[in-house]
């Protein structure tokens, strides 16, 4: 059974105080997340990621659409079911130290989720700290100390320590290691995959960086303008990337590691390409088992291919 599967999910959100203006950021969004299965959601900024990882983590309000967890159909469930379907899937942001309370010594934001939740401490609560710490790779050291006197890593390994504390079987990461140095982000991503394999827990892993993703997901979902446009495993998509967009991404790969002056050119026409464009929508289309791309002749009637 999926852990997670998401059907034709809609966002809008509305803005202006006098003449309300309506902008749909999710345009139908289908998805599907497997026990031990790491899922990527890729696009460029802008393109309804974190809007889409804040609806699936119960952060704020879909328009329109279905989620199903776990084989439960999210909508129909009673408010008090509500917060143990909540506690099993958890998310994790960009930027850690907004995460933590700046005022709370790491050894009360450590407990603090275990403690909303009402779970009894199966120990002492140094004891349940250390077991914590322990998941991460820290020392008790940490416990007296101000976010403000952690690093950014480490702020995050503190961030994936509460996490783990609930024992979730989806953990949502939302741009986990990207401000984070390359050695730093690696040993974070080896502690979720720890937890990963401990647990069987799905992971979606949203990010704008393919060359992360190559290494760590299963599958992915590349989104353009609100939808997804092509789907598939890391190999499939690396392969025999089919949409144009898709292309592009994974050819700027290297593009961006290499950073010489045509790729910065290169990279300011793909900062254009998304933004002035909608693609139409359409269903997508079967390529492969594990393999779909939205159709091409409408894509290529309605739209300038740079
Ligand atoms: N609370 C909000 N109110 C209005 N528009 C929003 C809000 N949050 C995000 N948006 C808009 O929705 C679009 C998608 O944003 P987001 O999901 O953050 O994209 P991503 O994570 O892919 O960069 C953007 O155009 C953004 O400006
Ligand atoms: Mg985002």
């Amino acid at each position: 059974m999926n852990l997670l599967e998401v059907n034709d999910l809609r966002k809008t959100y509305s803005s202006g105080f006098f003449s309300k203006k309506e902008t749909e950021v999710l345009t139908g969004v289908d998805l599907v997340l497997k026990q031990n299965e790491t899922v990527a959601i890729v696009g460029k900024s802008g393109c309804g990621k974190s809007t889409m990882a804040k609806i699936l983590a119960f952060i704020i309000e879909k328009t329109s659409g279905q989620i199903i967890y776990d084989g439960i159909d999210t909508s129909k469930i009673e408010k008090a079911d509500k917060k143990a379907i909540h506690k099993q899937i958890q998310m994790i942001f960009q930027n850690p130290q907004t995460s933590l309370n700046p005022r709370n010594k790491i050894k009360f934001s450590l407990l603090e989720p275990i403690k909303i939740h009402n779970m009894p401490l199966n120990n002492d609560e140094y004891k349940v700290q250390c077991e914590l710490l322990e998941r991460v790779r820290l020392r008790d050291e940490v416990l007296e100390r101000y976010p403000h006197e952690l690093s950014g890593g480490q702020l995050q390994r503190i961030c994936l320590a509460r996490v783990f504390s609930l024992n979730p079987k989806i953990i949502i990461a939302d741009e986990m290691i990207s401000m984070l140095d390359v050695s730093v982000g690696a040993s974070i991503l080896n502690i979720l995959k720890e937890y990963q394999s401990e647990t069987g827990a799905g992971v979606l892993f949203v990010s704008h960086d393919l060359s992360v993703i190559k290494e760590i997901a299963d599958r992915a979902y590349i989104m353009l303008n609100g939808e997804v446009v092509e789907e598939g495993t890391i190999k499939a998509l690396f392969d025999n990337a089919i949409h144009p967009y898709s292309k592009e991404l994974i050819e700027n790969i290297d593009v961006k590691l290499t950073r010489s002056a045509t790729s910065f050119s290169k990279l300011h026409e793909m900062a254009n390409y998304d933004s002035e464009i909608r693609v139409k929508s359409s269903e997508l289309k079967v390529v492969s088992k594990d393999h779909k791309v939205r159709d091409l002749e409408v894509y290529r009637k309605d739209i300038k291919i740079l």
